[in-house]
């Protein structure tokens, strides 16, 4: 059985609808549709859909200097304002497909229908895009939501753990953001690997729903929504000091461990908080045990190097650094702490803690500025 739910936005309402098997359905809908398509899921597309822009979903692709190709290819199939753009593909896809479907004749209508699981359970919804430009990730962007996206739950299939996990960290996220019964009802449905078909569309649902509530009451990033960047900030510096040899999503995972580690070392947390942070902190390890088990290696890490990566977040203000913490009872808030010796050093203890924990190995030279 499917399921359906609209989202609320200033831009028009959108419709979400959750299922198997829904790919045909697409197709058969609009035969002058132009579909914008990740290369490796280009077999998936009937021979019926011939209007089509294939797209490496690298992320050298989503950037400023590849749009005239897009827009080049859009004009070549004959896209007109009243054209219909349908997206099939990860978040590199939704990135170009967003921007693009929003500056083409100033703007044409598109379908989204997410393939990873990290874009079914957080980025295909709120409207957002992101853009590289000359190297700069994610440095320009703007919102712009498709008329409808469609989930088909069978595009699971192929994706590896680190893929799965990833996007269920991105789930988990939004839940516990959420509080503490919308987090105890994500974990009743047993999020795990491999994910079954049934139970993936049961946490999608919940994800997703929760993150509607976000996006409905802060549309444009202003409050509520700001908290959906727990274990960003840290896991950002991450990613980015191992030049992107952790993926997104499991360094969010990292980053939620680390905002915990660190709430619990600046004492922030009250005893229910305590109990809270140690249940996510629970799941996201066991999490994080599968995909080490499915063989993932980690790349080595030069602490001092994401040290260097956490200050230089575009998020942070001169005087303070911004993260999502759990305080008190467990709730999120975005906090300021300030931007001193005492506070690095607690962040760098965080830091090689969690590391250590997950058996993620730190180089030479960060070893020695540990000593
Ligand atoms: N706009 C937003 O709100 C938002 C939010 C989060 C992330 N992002 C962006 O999304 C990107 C990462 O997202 P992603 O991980 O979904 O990216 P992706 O599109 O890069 O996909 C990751 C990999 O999975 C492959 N893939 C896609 N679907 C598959 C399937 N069904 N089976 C097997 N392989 C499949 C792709 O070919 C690619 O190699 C980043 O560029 C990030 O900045 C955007
Ligand atoms: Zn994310």
């Amino acid at each position: 059985v499917q399921e359906s739910f609209e989202i609320v936005s200033s831009s028009g309402n959108y419709a979400v609808t959750i299922g198997r098997d829904l790919l045909a359905g697409v197709v058969a809908l609009d035969p002058n549709a132009i579909f914008l398509i990740d290369e490796r899921l280009q077999n998936a597309l009937p021979p019926s859909a011939v209007k089509r822009i294939v797209v490496e979903a690298a992320e050298s692709r989503k950037s400023l200097e590849v749009m005239p190709e897009i827009i080049l290819a859009l004009r070549e199939h004959g896209a007109n304002r009243s054209s219909h753009l349908i997206a099939i593909g990860g978040g590199v896809i939704q990135d170009i497909a967003t921007f693009a479907a929003s500056i083409y004749m100033r703007g044409i209508r598109w379908t989204y229908m997410p393939t990873t699981l990290l874009g079914m359970a957080d980025s295909c919804i709120g409207g957002k895009s992101s853009i590289n430009v000359l190297g700069y990730k994610n440095l320009i962007g703007n919102f712009y939501p498709p008329e409808e996206v469609v989930i088909d739950v069978d595009f699971i299939r192929t994706l590896d753990a680190e893929q799965v996990i990833g996007g269920l960290f991105e789930a988990v996220k939004i839940c516990y953001a959420r509080g503490q019964r919308p987090f105890a009802d994500y974990l009743a449905e047993g999020p795990t690997w491999p994910l079954a078909a049934d139970v993936a569309q049961r946490l999608l649902t919940r994800s997703l729903r929760t993150k509607k509530w976000f996006i409905e009451t802060d549309e444009f990033d202003q409050k509520e929504r700001l908290l959906l960047n727990l274990g960003h900030t840290f896991g950002h510096a991450l990613e980015a000091a191992t030049d992107f040899g952790v993926s997104h999503g499991v360094a969010v995972g990292i980053g939620m461990l680390i905002a915990i580690d660190y709430a619990r070392r600046r004492d922030r947390l009250t005893g229910k908080g305590h109990e809270c942070a140690a249940q996510l902190e629970e799941h996201v390890t066991t999490m994080m045990n599968l995909v080490v088990a499915s063989g993932v290696q980690w790349p080595d890490v030069d602490l001092s190097k994401v040290m260097q990566k956490f200050d230089n977040d575009k998020k942070h203000r001169s005087d303070v650094y911004r993260v999502v913490l759990p305080i008190g009872d467990g709730a999120l808030e975005l906090i300021s702490e300030p931007r001193d010796d005492i506070t690095r050093e607690h962040l760098h203890a965080s830091y090689a803690a969690v590391f250590a924990g997950l058996g993620i190995a730190m180089r030479a030279e960060a070893a020695n500025a540990l000593a």
